[in-house]
């Protein structure tokens, strides 16, 4: 961890090198894959607890329903499970129960908006690859049928990167880190993203800055962490926005409102809205790419 640190700072002053091979440059260029339907499983994760991980996937999921889109919402942070909270709500059902067998998919899903549907994670769910017993292969056929019914599908993962963590980073078609200032928070980071590209070398990762307070700062954060991932793990990673510290968030969550209803016109619900945006013009170019991967419960399924 030391050594990352003191490789983080190092690389602080590093501008980014201007040569790319034209294979990465175009998977780090926003042509991200997509399943077999045209939808993308985004990852969001985090080598740190308390980041704003899962404020980021239930904002997000909300803000890019608003634009329109059908968006399913897996809280995969089975330990923690609490986009639920965040929203207000307390189902009394989660993906355990489908597991278990108790209930069927259809049963424990919750709308979060008119756009936006969550599947509620929860205890008794160590590993979503490894489930076991006769009802996995309908399942896995229900979940993937409604992952086509829909054209982002998000992930909220726990942090770290424990290996069931892993399992579900790898099955979706890309990944936005969020990582904070807090040199600690960058460290983690590039272990996760080592990690990830150490199994994935091509796997399309974003960063999402929360929490900074300085611009400054929040630009550094990504140069630094590029940087280092260009150096030494000769790959890069894609900026896709940052989201200030505002007291609004910490509200909105005890308020349990996610802050872009809460709150609409402040400075974190306007960062996210920008993030929308910028995944909702990238779903645009995807139309047009030929790129076509298995849907993300198949390749968990397979993994
Ligand atoms: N941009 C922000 N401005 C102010 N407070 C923030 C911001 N982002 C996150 N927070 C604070 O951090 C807390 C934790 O956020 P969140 O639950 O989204 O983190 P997490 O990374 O999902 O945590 P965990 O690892 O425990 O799942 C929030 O309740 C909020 O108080
Ligand atoms: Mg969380």
């Amino acid at each position: 961890m030391n050594d990352q640190a003191s490789t983080l700072r190092t690389m602080a002053s590093n501008t980014m090198p201007m040569e790319i091979s034209a294979e990465k440059q175009r998977l780090q260029s926003g042509i991200f894959g997509k399943t077999q339907t045209g939808t993308r499983c985004i990852a969001v994760t985090g080598g740190k607890g308390g980041i704003g991980k899962s404020n980021l996937a239930v904002n997000l999921s909300l803000e890019l329903g608003a634009l329109g889109n059908r968006v399913t919402l897996l809280d995969a942070d089975f330990g923690l499970a609490n986009a639920d909270i965040l929203c207000g709500l307390a189902p009394k059902y989660h993906l355990g129960h489908v597991f278990a067998g108790i209930k069927g998919l259809d049963e424990v899903v919750v709308n979060i908006s008119d756009k936006v549907s969550l599947i509620p994670g929860g205890s008794g769910i160590e590993d979503l690859a490894n489930i076991s017993g006769n009802a996995r292969e309908y399942i896995f056929a229900e979940l993937q049928l409604m992952e086509e019914n829909t054209d982002f599908m998000l992930i909220d993962t726990a942090a770290g990167i424990a290996e069931n963590v892993l399992g579900v980073l790898l099955s979706a078609s890309e990944v936005v880190v969020v990582a904070t200032p807090e040199p600690t928070c960058l460290v983690d980071a590039y272990a996760t993203i080592k990690v990830i590209l150490r199994h994935a070398p091509t796997k399309p990762i974003s960063l999402v800055v929360n929490n900074f307070v300085g611009m400054a700062e929040a630009k550094q954060v990504y140069q630094q962490l590029n940087s280092a991932v260009y150096c030494f793990l000769s790959s890069q990673i894609e900026f896709l926005g940052m989201i200030p510290h505002d007291s609004m968030l910490s509200e909105a969550v005890r308020e349990q409102v996610p802050v872009v209803q809460y709150a609409p016109d402040c400075p974190a619900s306007r960062a996210i809205r920008l993030v929308a945006k910028q995944f909702n013009q990238q779903k645009q170019k995807d139309r047009d790419s030929r790129i076509q991967l298995q849907s993300f419960w198949e390749t968990l399924a397979n993994s």
